[in-house]
């Protein structure tokens, strides 16, 4: 991260808020996609949005400045990084979980840490992820956009794994829409697998399963992870982005219970937002985790060492760790002996 060193450097992350809705707003009327491929003048590009000339020039003009487009002379043209993860047609595109989980619900709910944080929390509309994703709307919303932000890191982390060939049974507690189930299942043939969720989100999950013609393959069980009856005879139990959407004194029953569940030689799988053990960073890590507070007010933030702790306390072995988003995400995996 770079050094604060100026009122300027302040004044850019004070402000930087802006930045971010420019670059949301320009999801929403698809900039991007109308700039798919080549070059507009603002008279085109506002045709193309329906947004009237003055404003577009306005944000246009913004997003040059951040970089996320580029101008020559007159016309305007996605840089390499927006063509490839913010055009809708695009393979990598992940704008939706951008412009529906981080604009729509992520950004508002920030409005409450400052409340949050001394613990006055009357009013605030959900504390937890139970209360958030009892309510249908807010479920479909924030599945569907993840959906989107985690098929990428799902075919990442499929690959990385090596699970061979034979039989595969995965238990994906917290496993929301199915994203890593998904590609779970795409990468090994004889993989099956259960996504454990909350009801409204299994709904949404069902979906893209079936969109996936994986039904046979990928099945759900509504429940809460943190008391409920997990299936048994697992090769592989995963928690992706669970640990810190749960109060952190649940984290030891989980690992416990991904042992108990597990077979000799399966493993526990933990993917999440982490912080250097010394809690240096990384920037973007760090700002996740102070994000989740908002709406899981007993969370912890997630660090290597605390996770490597409760793995063993629970019984696996063998632990190892890497980065799967780098500067945001990590992986740790143990083995039951
Ligand atoms: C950020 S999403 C990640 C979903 C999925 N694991 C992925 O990586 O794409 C976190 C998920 O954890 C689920 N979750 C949180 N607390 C849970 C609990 N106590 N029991 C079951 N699911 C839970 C949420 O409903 C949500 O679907």
């Amino acid at each position: 991260m770079k050094r604060i060193e100026s009122a300027e450097d302040i004044s850019f992350l004070a402000f930087g808020f802006m930045a971010s809705k420019a670059l949301f707003a320009a999801l929403h009327v698809d900039v991007f996609g109308a700039l798919d491929g080549e070059s507009k003048s603002i008279e085109d590009l506002a045709e193309a949005c329906d947004v009237p000339e003055h404003r577009m020039e306005t944000l246009v003009t913004s997003l040059v400045a951040v970089a996320l487009l580029q101008k020559d002379g007159t016309r305007f043209a996605n840089s390499e990084a927006s063509q490839a993860y913010l055009v809708r047609e695009s393979a990598q595109y992940f704008g939706d979980y951008l412009r529906f989980q981080i604009d729509r619900q992520m950004y508002p709910f920030m409005q409450n840490l400052d409340k949050v944080l001394i613990g006055k929390t009357e009013g605030i509309e959900f504390e937890t992820y139970a209360d958030w994703m009892a309510d249908p709307d807010h479920a479909e919303l924030f599945s569907r956009s993840q959906h989107s932000g985690s098929l990428g890191p799902g075919a990442v982390l499929a690959k990385r794994l090596d699970l061979g060939d034979e039989a595969i049974k995965l238990l994906d507690v917290g496993g929301g829409s199915g994203a890593f189930s998904i590609m779970f299942a795409k990468r090994y043939p004889n993989l099956t697998a259960t996504v454990l969720d909350f009801p409204n989100v299994i709904k949404v999950g069902q979906a893209f399963v079936a969109e996936e013609g994986l039904q046979d393959r990928v099945g759900f069980m509504p429940g809460d992870g943190t008391n409920a009856n997990w299936p048994v005879d697992q090769d592989v139990v995963l928690m992706s982005y669970l640990f810190s959407g749960v109060p952190g004194d649940a984290i030891p029953k989980l690992c416990s219970d991904a042992f108990r569940v597990t077979r000799p030689g399966g493993r526990i799988v933990v993917h999440d937002f982490m912080v250097e053990d010394d809690h240096s960073g990384p920037p973007l890590a760090a700002l996740w985790q102070l994000q989740h507070m908002v709406y899981t007010l007993d969370g912890f933030g997630m660090t290597p060492g605390f996770i490597r702790e409760r793995m063993e306390e629970a019984g696996f072995v063998d632990i190892k760790e890497y980065d799967l988003i780098p500067g945001m995400t990590r992986v740790l995996e143990g083995t039951k002996a």
